[in-house]
């Protein structure tokens, strides 16, 4: 990785300092800071991490400037449309493709971890009925370390893999659960015959009381939108599991850190603002009056959707996304969807206007998401639940390769301290 024979000079206080430059396999070199502090006694300065490479890593890039994103070296349009869901898990996890035999191994050990302890449904039955599904998610995966004891020793690579297989198996269990509690139906146990995709979809609307046949069309689409948002590389919910774990914590605490960062509407919960704002919106007639308040300073109304903190181009998965979204519906005989035609529309308004072109701001992945999940019949409260079961192979493919860094320090980050200076206490009848 380092590359010895590049540096760069910082000139400071009338003395120089050498500091060395890394070279990525792809994308822009790193000036190594580490020792800065250490030699010139300053901190560089950088809130939002807009310039700054938390780690090293194998397994994600994105290319912002071309729209490119690559998991392993493959892109996600070629991911999305050869391959399927617990391929790309393995893919993220171990580094290749599968061979046939390798694939169905561990789509087998994946199928065998699907049901909970059933203790865990008395921990469902804690919460409000009307709670929101994330908020359950997050309760639910930290208890999980309540419930596995023999796989959060993170110093034995047997139990980080047991850990791993666990949460990809569970969270799409875990999340089911959570929609069935909130409408007050039964909860549906895992069956191990169904594909991922298919046994996802039967946990969350089949009913004991009758048969159900998974419909392979919204199967299929259900694979893909669990690919399309598998990893992508140090996002902040992923930054959040990396630093959570960097202190040694067990792995189910850690992706409920990463699912609770998930939640907020910068992030995951974009998909369900989405949505609601293309229904608030409702009619194309009123589209101006919206991208009007986007770009208005005094309202902080933004276009959810749309803008990316890396993406400076289409996000590649929102270009797959919105084919999905026309195929979904189209297969389903709805051809006239009033959300996709104002999502369409708003779209097409949007990258024709300057402020938008100005500030390189496209349609990101939640940008149709939601129209393709509402189309399949889900509440908007699932949608950020779903990313979450999506993007649990990408927190613990990149968990895993931290925790088996040996060079893995504890991430604490340090400050410009701009608070009051030193000064004494005042007693309370003095101030
Ligand atoms: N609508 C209107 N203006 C926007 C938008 C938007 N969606 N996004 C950014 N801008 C403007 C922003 O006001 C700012 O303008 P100025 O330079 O005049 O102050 C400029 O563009 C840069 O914005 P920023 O907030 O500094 O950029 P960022 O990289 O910190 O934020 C973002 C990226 C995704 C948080 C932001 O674009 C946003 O809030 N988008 C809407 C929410 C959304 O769709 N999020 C999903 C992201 S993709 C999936 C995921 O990550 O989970």
């Amino acid at each position: 990785m380092a590359d010895d024979k590049k540096s760069a000079t910082l000139s400071l206080n009338g003395k120089e300092h050498e500091l060395p430059i890394f070279s990525p396999t792809l994308g822009p070199d790193v000036i190594d800071i580490r020792k800065l502090y250490g030699q010139a006694g300053v901190f560089t300065y950088d809130p939002g991490f807009t310039s700054t490479a938390s780690c090293d890593s194998t397994i994600t890039f994105i290319d912002g400037e071309k729209g490119e994103l690559l998991h392993r070296g493959y892109p996600i349009d070629q991911l999305a449309s050869k391959s399927h869901y617990l391929e790309v898990c393995y893919l993220l996890l171990y580094g290749e493709l599968p061979s046939a035999a390798q694939l169905e191994d561990f789509e087998s050990r994946v199928t065998n971890h699907t049901m909970l302890h059933e203790q865990m449904h008395f921990l469902f039955r804690g919460f409000r009925r009307d709670a929101p599904p994330m908020a359950i998610m997050v309760g639910v995966v930290g208890a999980l370390s309540a419930f596995y004891h023999d796989s959060t020793d993170i110093t034995d690579p047997w139990q980080r893999e047991v850990a791993s297989v666990r949460m990809i198996a569970k969270m799409p269990t875990i999340a089911a659960m959570a929609y069935k509690y909130t409408i007050g139906q039964p909860f549906m146990y895992p069956r191990n015959d169904l594909d991922y995709a298919s046994n996802f979809l039967r946990m969350c609307f089949a009913v004991p009381s009758d048969d159900y046949e998974v419909n392979p069309i919204l199967s299929r689409a259900m694979d893909r939108i669990f690919t399309l948002h598998a990893d992508h590389e140090q996002n902040a919910s992923t930054s959040t599991v990396r630093l959570a774990s960097s202190s040694g914590a067990n792995p189910f605490a850690c992706i409920a850190a990463g699912i609770a960062c998930l939640w907020g509407p910068a992030h995951g919960g974009a998909n369900q603002a989405c949505l609601e704002m293309l229904r608030e919106i409702g009619t194309v007639e009123r589209i101006p009056e919206y991208i009007a308040r986007a770009k208005d300073k005094n309202d902080p109304f933004r276009l959810m959707g749309f803008g990316h903190r890396v993406y400076k181009n289409f996000d590649p998965r929102a270009t797959v996304m919105k084919q999905s979204a026309d195929e979904v519906l189209d297969l389903m005989g709805i051809d006239d969807n009033p959300t996709l035609q104002v999502a369409k529309e708003l779209e097409k308004q949007a990258l024709a206007d300057p402020y938008f072109a100005e500030k390189k701001l496209f349609p990101n992945v939640d940008f149709y998401s939601g129209i393709i999940l509402e189309a399949m019949g889900f509440p908007t409260s699932m949608f950020t639940a779903i990313f979450a079961v999506s993007r649990t192979v990408g927190w613990i493919s990149q968990w895993k390769e931290m925790i088996a860094d040996p060079q893995l320090k504890i991430g604490r980050p340090r400050q410009l301290y701009v608070g009051a200076p030193k000064r004494d206490y005042v007693d309370i009848e003095n101030r």
